[in-house]
């Protein structure tokens, strides 16, 4: 039984900042938030990447420095995306496990820089194939589910050994996350942590994020053939179980503003760690849109990462995360 008005004023929660504080469901900290970062080949190097104004991909002798960073405004973890040179890039991914690429250097200066900042790995072969998909390719362009999880399983291994916490698969392989975990348990890496992008959708909104690593120019067709369908809810629901299942000890959701619904639906389904991408695409809106005038740009980002805590997330995968935990802890 609920009071009715005039018993019941909601106005009177809201009347000052101490009851509005008091009162709130859900606060942002900066543990929510994992810190993407770019890394590119070179040395002492920023380069601005144009697609996403304000974050720059890094050379691996200044990668440190941002983990470092980001470590001290309270940021638990780190997420790295190499952005290979071309000539690496093969139809064959074979770069990808090679244990001195890109990703395993800057793995390896992160943990130099700041031992004490997690490091997750993302788990997919587009940063290395020549034709930008995120597996090995048949001749008519089709992405092959199983040798490709074969190569991904060597991907995490190589990740893993170069020092990489959390194991990341962003493929949407089927079986991939079993896979990947019997590997690491064979080759005695009970410790490393898959987090399954489980639930991730063939968006429009990675666009900024192929620019960054470099895959977008080289894309032939889409990822409709391993990426979930906009459309689907219950099927995310089911890509979940199976990574879950398979042994995945955090899942994600991803894009996350848009998917919101899949986020609430997964956290309340199985109650196990959720985390969800804010995605390249959806950092540029509301860079643009606070660029434009069309709202405060600090506001933006508070309620926009609020809105991930309200619908259930653990933790956000977010390009604002530094900005965010900057704002949070004043
Ligand atoms: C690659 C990968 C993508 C993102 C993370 N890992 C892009 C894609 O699947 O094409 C997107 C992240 C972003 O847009 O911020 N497997």
């Amino acid at each position: 039984m609920t009071a009715a008005f005039p018993a019941l004023r909601l106005r009177r929660g809201r009347s000052a900042p101490w009851i509005r504080s008091m009162l709130a469901e859900h606060r942002l900290h900066p543990s929510d938030f994992i810190l993407p970062l770019f890394i590119c080949d070179g040395q002492g190097c920023e380069e601005p990447i144009a697609a996403l104004p304000g974050v720059s991909r890094w050379t691996v002798d200044r990668i440190g420095a941002r983990a470092k960073q980001a470590w001290e405004a309270g940021i638990p973890c780190v997420a790295l995306f190499p952005n290979t040179p071309g000539t690496l890039r093969t139809a064959n991914a074979e770069e990808a496990l090679n244990p001195d690429n890109l990703i395993c250097r800057a793995v390896k200066a992160v943990k130099d820089a700041c031992p004490d900042i997690g490091v997750l790995t993302d788990v997919a072969l587009d940063p290395y194939t020549a034709h930008g998909h995120d597996g090995l390719i048949d001749e008519r362009g089709c992405v092959l589910n199983d040798e490709t999880t074969a190569i991904l399983v060597q991907q995490a291994l190589v990740q893993a050994k170069a020092g990489a916490d959390i194991v990341a698969p962003s493929d949407m392989m089927d079986g991939r996350v079993g896979a990947i975990r019997t590997g690491l348990e064979a080759a005695g890496r009970c410790d490393t942590a898959i987090m399954a992008y489980a639930a991730k959708y063939a968006s429009a909104f990675y666009g900024p994020f192929r620019d960054a690593v470099g895959s977008g120019g080289r894309m032939k067709g889409d990822k409709r053939g391993y990426q979930m369908d906009p459309a689907n809810a219950a099927e995310a629901l089911r890509e979940v179980a199976l990574d879950i299942a398979e042994g995945a000890d955090m899942v994600m959701v991803k894009p996350g503003m848009p998917y919101l619904d899949i986020v609430a639906a997964v956290r309340k389904r199985f109650e196990v760690p959720t985390f969800a991408y804010q995605v390249s695409g959806e950092y540029a809106m509301i860079e643009h849109a606070a660029a434009a005038g069309a709202g405060d740009r600090d506001a933006l980002i508070l309620e926009s990462l609020l809105a991930f805590k309200r619908a259930g997330a653990t933790g956000i995968l977010t390009y604002h995360a530094l900005d965010a935990a900057r704002l949070i802890s004043g």
